[in-house]
């Protein structure tokens, strides 16, 4: 199969090429600026002759899309638009990711892939409106949502602990935001499974089994990088004035992979302690 990952220089974007690559198939991989996925015409010229379209693109910078929505939707939603609309055309099947950010974030319970979307910022909302272009511009695709992704190839929590581990006798990390954090390659996987899975078109989850806060996961890191995890202090995101809300809980439940018989990503920990040599290597 051919398959195209629009996005590929991101941090998802590096590990996903590498993972299909992997499993044998053509891939043709393209960022800004051989692609725009804003931009029809660019789109139309770059999307053809392709059986998968990944698209892992997007505006992610949480923060400066409340004061950009404007932009942040025509990356997040528009662009979502016009891909599927040419993957309709052209007979591929779309994958679209998402985020936690779509859903309200105060829930106590994990959030069900057909669960209320109610974003409580710029990003989230664009996010979502993404999800309903593509639901409504073609019928066969994938929507992914996933959480809290670190990464070798970009600004992860990992890398920021581990060097503010360096100078920093202690660090203080919240406790009260609660989530699943997800190595990209476990997601490339993921999403390598279910379109050789021939899923149905749907929404699913792909973040890690089980449930940490911040602060545990940074307590993970250090241990990994052999400091003490002591070092690391309970605060609340009272503490971090920032301009976008961030979701209380952003745990997502993986009841639709486990319907079509496709193992979720395992438990965030032991995950953790696979990708912690690759994602923090001495
Ligand atoms: N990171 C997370 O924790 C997280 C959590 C939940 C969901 N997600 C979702 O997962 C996906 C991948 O995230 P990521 O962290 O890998 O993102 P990323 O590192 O920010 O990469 C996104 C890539 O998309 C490119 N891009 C932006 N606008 C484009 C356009 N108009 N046309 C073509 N390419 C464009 C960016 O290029 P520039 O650098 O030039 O802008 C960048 O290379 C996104 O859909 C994101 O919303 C991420």
């Amino acid at each position: 199969m051919r398959w195209l990952i629009a996005g590929a220089n991101g941090m998802l974007g590096h590990d996903l090429v590498v993972r299909v690559q992997e499993d044998g198939h053509d891939v043709v991989a393209v960022d800004r600026p051989e692609i725009d996925i804003t931009d029809p015409a660019s789109v139309a010229q770059v999307v053809r002759d392709v059986d998968v379209v990944v698209n892992v693109a997007a505006f992610t910078a949480v923060d400066k899309a409340e004061e950009e929505e404007a932009a942040a939707f025509t990356v997040n939603a528009t662009g979502p638009q016009i891909l599927a609309r040419q993957c309709a055309q052209i007979g591929a099947r779309l994958v679209h990711i998402s985020t936690d950010y779509v859903f309200g974030g105060e829930s106590d319970s994990p959030y069900e892939e057909e669960g209320l979307l109610e974003p409580k910022g710029a990003y989230g909302r664009t996010k979502a409106a993404g999800e309903w272009a593509v639901r409504v511009n073609t019928s066969d695709y994938l929507i992914i949502r996933t959480a809290w992704l670190y990464g070798l190839h970009g600004n992860s929590f990992p890398a920021t602990m581990a060097r503010l581990a360096e100078s920093h006798p202690t660090i203080d990390v919240v406790t009260d935001e609660v989530g699943q954090p997800t190595w990209t390659v476990d997601l490339a996987d993921l999403i390598v499974r279910l379109v050789d899975a021939k899923a149905p078109s749907g929404t699913y989850h792909g973040t890690s089994s089980g449930q940490t806060n911040w602060n545990g996961f940074a307590k993970a890191v250090i241990a990994s990088i052999g400091k003490d995890p002591e070092m690391i202090k309970e605060t609340t995101a009272a503490a971090f004035k920032r301009p976008a809300p961030r979701p209380h809980y952003s745990v997502l439940s993986h009841g639709a992979l486990e319907r079509i018989g496709v193992a979720p990503i395992g438990d965030w920990n032991e995950r953790w302690n696979t990708a912690s040599p690759v994602v923090l290597p001495r």
